[in-house]
């Protein structure tokens, strides 16, 4: 890798920012959590939290990644000289490590899917409950699966930002964009599917509780990778010539786009077929053969949807991994192979307390959780908010106002009207929202 290396176009950026963006979040976890949550107005908050505050964070973490064009650490230092701000890119080191470490084993779920549904073994398997269970509750399988998923991430980030993840990012996020589509075609079709289709769209906030707040404001930062510098991270990579704030929009509206069309996807089948929207995180790997099960080419049709949701997978773990090795290797370049092979390895030690807490570790919980659920509590519930938070702060109190007028000045021509309300909503709603929503989640408000 040149030392510095770039996005070699907009496209490649924005596709390798949307394929950070578009992962698990979007795809598993937002209709598990819609369908726990009332369906329609769990949409409706994710939307409105993710338009009013994760979009102009996400302009946030763009702003600074590229104004510094360092790594998640340095970048703040280069940028302000109070030596505190340090803590933010080190707090989004030790988070995304955390985070992938539970991401890379659901990762590893969808290969032992992936490994069956090749020889056709899970839509027809029938036990699908069952088949769920024997997966997660095996500690061999889960944790070579999850390895397997590590190393597949490993060997893409390896080969540096242009070669490794641009030109995956370029084949894989619109293959994801088209077989998505046509999966909601499918699924939209069915006898019975409007049922679905209401219970996405028309919002009932009386299925809304105390703690629906918090998960839609989590379940936005996590869906747009933003609060763990991850994007500060990408956006480092990417020359002054490209409009940050229309990378971002489409970012956003990319993201949005995939959430709704996955609920598109899984809950007309859900309900024309019977099944229980409040299932949990079983939701896609429980639900889903068995509703491709009732298809005719169901079997190919899940085998797909398994590709689909590994590309989408491997494409976000790329960018949360690159933010520790862009931290370990970006001075120094022939750092990077090695650098890549040990952050990885360490966030597979760090992920096996999480892969094994489904078998023999599920009686351990630590404040009622298990440790998967505490990982991913601790990640999407505290460490993003905060984090999204401190990143508010930093560009709405200590970067220079006009320094970041001029850099997104750079390669676009924003309204002064529009950055002013970017600028107020940075440095009032924004910490504002997010304080108040975690208030109001203990209790305190
Ligand atoms: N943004 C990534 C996802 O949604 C973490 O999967």
């Amino acid at each position: 890798m040149q030392k510095h290396e770039q996005w070699s176009s907009r496209i490649g950026f924005i596709l390798a920012a949307a394929g950070s963006a578009i992962g698990l979040g979007a795809i598993w976890k937002f209709p598990y959590m819609a369908g726990e949550n009332g369906g329609g107005a769990f949409l409706i908050l994710f939307i409105v939290f993710t338009l009013l505050i994760g979009a102009p964070i996400l302009m946030s973490e763009f702003i600074i990644g590229r104004h510094a064009k360092k790594d998640a650490i340095r970048a703040y230092t280069a940028i302000s000289p109070k030596r505190g701000w340090k803590l933010l890119g080190i707090g989004g080191v030790a988070a995304s490590l955390l985070l992938l470490s539970f991401y890379s084993v659901v990762g590893g779920w969808i290969l032992s899917y992936l490994g069956r549904a090749l020889f056709g073994m899970v839509t027809a398997n029938g036990q699908f409950e069952q088949l769920f269970a024997q997966i997660i509750e095996n500690p061999i399988e889960s944790l070579v699966a999850q390895i397997i998923f590590m190393i597949l991430t490993i060997l893409v980030v390896q080969g540096g930002i242009h070669k490794g993840i641009e030109r995956a990012s370029k084949v894989m996020m619109p293959a994801l964009f088209l077989l998505f589509l046509m999966l909601a075609i499918r699924s939209l079709t069915l006898d019975g599917a409007m049922e679905g289709v209401k219970f996405l769209l028309q919002p009932d906030f009386g299925k809304l509780s105390t703690e629906s707040l918090l998960e839609a404001l989590g379940q936005a930062f996590f869906a747009l990778s933003v609060g763990l510098s991850v994007m500060v991270t990408y956006a480092s990579y990417l020359n002054d010539s490209e409009d940050l704030s229309r990378s971002a929009l489409s970012v956003v509206g990319l993201n949005i786009i995939i959430s709704i069309l996955a609920g598109l996807v899984i809950f007309p089948a859900v309900f024309a077929l019977g099944f229980d929207p409040t299932s949990g995180p079983g939701l896609v790997f429980v639900v889903l053969p068995a509703v491709f099960n009732e298809l005719a080419f169901g079997g190919v049709f899940f085998f797909i949807f398994m590709i689909l949701l590994l590309f989408a997978t491997l494409t976000s773990a790329f960018s949360i991994l690159e933010i520790t090795v862009s931290v370990i290797s970006r001075e120094n370049p022939s750092r990077r192979k090695r650098s890549t092979w040990i952050a990885g390895f360490v966030t597979f030690l760090v992920g096996i307390p999480s892969a094994l807490s489904f078998g023999i570790l599920s009686d351990f919980t630590l404040f009622g959780k298990t440790i998967f659920d505490l990982a991913d509590y601790i990640t999407s519930n505290l460490a993003l908010p905060l984090g999204s938070l401190f990143i508010s702060l930093f560009v709405g109190y200590a970067m220079d106002r006009k320094a970041i007028y001029n850099e997104l000045q750079k390669g676009s021509a924003i309204s002064v009207s529009f950055f002013k309300a970017w600028y107020f909503t940075v440095r009032y709603l924004c910490p504002i929202a997010i304080l108040a929503v975690l208030f109001y989640s203990v209790g305190l408000l």
